[in-house]
């Protein structure tokens, strides 16, 4: 109980503060690494066949997730799991799902740029002709030139690295109505579900990112099984895809991926690891009834009864009046000053 008083005083906090940080309005200068870094990131010549770039994932449109429940890569194949925000993700300890290794944009990248399970961009597969392309392209000659004056080599794949993680850690925006203080009546109650001892949202999606995962290196506390699945009731996630068991090989990590943070997630349905709840009613029933039942199908089992579900997933009773209130305060994480932005929009389409 006093947990929970403490994490509403963390949020009034929050709120005093957030309400005079009025720098989100200011318009960004980029640098030239981090221009280079916007081109490359729109750019559908990084993929083995020209057909995608990170932004074919990572679309604005969609607070830099894709819509799809899982990805596609340039190969039209689909990834195991659904694209999260980049936005503000600069502030994560870990990146990806269930990856405890990714710890910064810098390694994170060399899976979609290189990983073959599947191929996603499949950049080494093509670099020297892309090298070649970059050479006699007037644009990127200079944009390589200006972003790494002192390299004798330039268009390398390690260039190009840095100059795509330099641009992701200037997505970052904060204005959304609940950083400026204007919660509806709706959204404040929804404030006081979200933070009450009852639904305990708080406790894993605390501020200011609403994910554990921006505020400690714990895996204990950045991942969690939330009992989405139970597969023959033997509190197994699918053999796939059960989350940081595949690294630690611990039974009690089966089903834990990362906390991910709920600001614009009204942007970014479906939901979960795997895109498997396509509406933000489904998750909130989900919450309610203590994890989810799987009743057809091959991963047949009561997500509720999996031993290795947080304690905290506990369920609750809900109304349909303290049901919309939630979900007006979630809506009130959704920041569209990000479809404003000149930095975040594709550098190729003049507007
Ligand atoms: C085929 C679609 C696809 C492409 C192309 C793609 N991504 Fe992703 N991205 C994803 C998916 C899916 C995940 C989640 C991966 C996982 O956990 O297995 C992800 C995760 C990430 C994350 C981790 C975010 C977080 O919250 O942990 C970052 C950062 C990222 N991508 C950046 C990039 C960059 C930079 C590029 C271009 C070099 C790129 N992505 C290309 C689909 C894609
Ligand atoms: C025990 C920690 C924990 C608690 C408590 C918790 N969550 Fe989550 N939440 C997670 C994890 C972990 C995921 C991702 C699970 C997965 O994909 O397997 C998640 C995913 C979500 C998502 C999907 C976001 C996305 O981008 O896919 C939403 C929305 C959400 N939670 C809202 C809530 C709400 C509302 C509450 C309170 C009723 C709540 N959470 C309580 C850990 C928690």
């Amino acid at each position: 109980m006093l947990k929970t008083y403490f994490s509403y005083f963390l949020f009034l906090i929050f709120f005093t503060i957030s309400c005079k940080n009025k720098k989100q309005f200011e318009a960004v200068k980029l640098s030239n690494k981090e221009t280079l870094g916007r081109y490359l990131f729109f750019e559908n010549k990084l993929s083995i066949n020209n057909t995608k770039s990170c932004a074919s994932c990572h679309s604005v449109d969609f607070a830099f997730t894709d819509g799809y429940r899982t990805s596609v890569t340039s190969l039209g194949e689909n990834v195991l799991h659904n694209a999260p925000s980049l936005i503000n993700a600069i502030y994560l300890k870990k990146y990806d799902w269930a990856n405890p290794n990714a710890t910064s944009f810098e390694t994170q990248i060399k899976r979609p740029l290189y990983g073959n399970h599947p191929i996603e961009l499949g950049l080494d597969k093509h670099i020297n002709e892309l090298q070649e392309v970059f050479k006699k392209d007037s644009l990127y000659a200079v944009l390589f030139k200006n972003a790494f004056p002192d390299s004798s080599k330039l268009f390398t794949s390690t260039q190009i690295e840095i100059a795509i993680s330099a641009y992701e850690k200037t997505l970052i925006s904060q204005s959304s109505s609940f950083d400026k203080g204007e919660l509806t009546t709706a959204a404040y109650n929804g404030l006081k579900l979200f933070t009450s001892n009852r639904l305990k949202c708080v406790s894993c999606h605390p501020p200011p990112y609403f994910t554990l995962a921006t505020l400690t290196e714990n895996m204990d506390s950045i991942y969690a099984n939330i009992g989405l699945y139970n597969v023959d009731n033997k509190n197994e996630y699918p053999a796939i895809d059960n989350g940081i068991y595949s690294i630690t090989r611990q039974e009690k990590d089966n089903g834990k991926f990362k906390i991910p943070s709920l600001r614009n997630v009204m942007l970014t349905a479906p939901y979960m690891h795997d895109g498997s709840i396509a509406t933000i009613d489904e998750v909130i029933d989900m919450y309610a009834r203590g994890g989810r039942n799987v009743d057809y199908g091959n991963y047949k089992g009561d997500g509720n009864l999996n031993k290795n579900k947080n304690k905290l997933i506990a369920g609750f009773g809900l109304s349909a009046k303290e049901k919309q209130d939630l979900i007006a305060f979630l809506t009130s994480l959704t920041d569209s000053s990000i479809f404003y932005k000149q930095s975040f929009k594709n550098p190729f389409k003049k507007n």
